[in-house]
């Protein structure tokens, strides 16, 4: 195909990150990377509880010293995927905040992996289109005249202007800003102005570079990589567990994005504790959720927590009002959740915005959007942005903390914490392969 390798230019788009040292992993096809992370801690005496004895399963007690003469290698071997969960700690500070590291995710992780991108009542009608970037790869994502659903890069093959400029629409053709050259839904370049006597120039093989591009539910995914599995082998036992939740009798309502000051995977991660700081943090969340009949089950490349929901006198009113059933809490490697009580779901997208910024995208959606029913939607998304306005506080906390001498990985709870454990073995499978296909 005519496809490019993927290039990577994120950290050199986002120059804020001054590289200055010398440690340096060269990989084939990129520019080499650097790491920052542990010149900051050079001289930095490790606090005595490094010395652990148990250095196998212990990566905070090896971080102190190996990666200040290491390699990006280094730096993921710091993470033992083989220690059970019992053993296990955290996947380590430097993997989040080391631009190596950020940098392999995009190539590895979020240039490899099924991503939501929109919704599929977004693209009901023949000519529907909705845009989206992805990797930093701008995508369109199509329902062509003969009602297949496809996936383009969103770049001219004349001068590389983005083709679609609106988020989303309806269209018949997509004409470029910039000099006009059109394309069909199919992708195929139809008109070139002012083309005549341009030598060797293929019409048929200038038409819009094709994304893989499947439909789950009522989401829209795209993937980067050509030879990824199908979206439905990919998703595995998901589907049959998320089809008897009706969820598409659900309506989007409403999108609300935030900007966080964190790594994704500390929002991510904040997701997977399996409710352990739900008591702690989200007292409102906490009065009805019954938190000890709370759940965590983990699947090839998903988790589900769910718990059963309560209301009684203790409950917060508004919480009681408008989660009701049981809560499914559902998680799909990498960044992408569904959150389901009755009658009501929200999805958040977790996107890397650099090492220390992420957004996460919540879409609302309920079982009726009548004028009537609003009031009810709108206290149900007030009752959300208040447990997240207390998670973006803690995973803010979270990350500073990860920058902090005093921090190199934590160790998990067994009886909540199987979540992170199962995205943190995932993570590192993906970093160890990419980096050693590198090599
Ligand atoms: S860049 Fe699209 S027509 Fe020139
Ligand atoms: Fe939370």
């Amino acid at each position: 195909m005519l496809l490019k390798p993927l290039r990577f230019t994120y950290f050199r788009k986002n120059a804020s990150v001054t590289p200055f040292v010398s440690h340096t992993f060269k990989t084939k096809d990129l520019k080499p990377f650097r790491f920052t992370h542990f010149q900051k801690k050079v001289g930095v005496g490790a606090p005595s509880s490094y010395n652990s004895s148990d250095r196998r399963h212990s990566p905070s007690s090896a971080d102190a010293s190996a990666p200040m003469n290491g390699t990006l290698k280094s730096i993921l071997d710091l993470y033992d995927p083989s220690a059970p969960l019992a053993q296990a700690s955290t996947i380590p500070a430097p993997w989040y905040v080391d631009p190596g590291v950020a940098e392999l995710e995009r190539q590895a992780v979020f240039g490899r992996a099924w991503q939501a991108v929109g919704r599929a009542d977004q693209l009901r009608e023949k000519g529907d289109f909705l845009t989206a970037e992805l990797a930093g790869e701008p995508i369109v994502v199509v329902r062509g005249e003969d009602g297949v659903v496809r996936g383009f890069f969103n770049v001219c093959r004349h001068h590389a202007a983005a083709v679609v400029t609106e988020p989303q629409g309806h269209a018949a053709q997509f004409r470029c800003p910039y000099h006009g050259w059109t394309y069909g839904m199919d992708g195929a370049l139809k008109g070139v102005p002012e083309f005549e006597g341009v030598c060797d120039f293929d019409r048929a093989k200038n038409g819009l570079l094709p994304v893989r591009a499947e439909i789950w539910e009522n989401f829209v995914f795209v993937n980067l990589d050509s030879q990824a599995k199908p979206l439905r082998e990919f998703l595995g036992g998901l589907v049959s567990l998320v089809e008897p939740l009706g969820l598409g009798e659900l309506r989007f309502f409403e999108r609300r994005t935030y900007t966080l000051q964190c790594n994704w995977k500390v929002y991510v991660d904040n997701y997977l504790d399996g409710g352990y700081h739900v008591p702690h943090l989200h007292k409102g969340l906490n009065s009805v959720l019954d938190y000890t009949r709370y759940t965590i089950e983990n699947f090839e490349h998903y988790c589900v927590q769910s718990s059963p929901l309560r209301s009684d006198a203790d409950s917060d009113a508004a919480a009681a009002a408008t989660r009701q059933g049981r809560a499914f809490y559902l998680w799909l490697y990498p960044n992408f959740m569904i959150n389901a009580y009755e009658g009501v779901m929200d999805t958040n997208l977790v996107l890397p915005l650099g090492i220390d910024r992420c957004a996460v995208v919540f879409d609302f959606y309920f079982k009726g959007i009548a004028t009537e029913a609003q009031a009810h939607h709108r206290e149900s998304i007030a009752v959300s942005e208040k447990v997240q306005a207390e998670d973006v506080a803690i995973c803010e906390a979270v990350q500073r903390g990860l920058h902090s001498r005093a921090y190199g990985a934590g160790r998990l709870s067994v009886r909540r914490e199987a979540g992170e454990h199962l995205f943190h073995r995932l993570l590192h499978a993906d970093l160890t392969q990419a980096a050693a296909a590198a090599e």
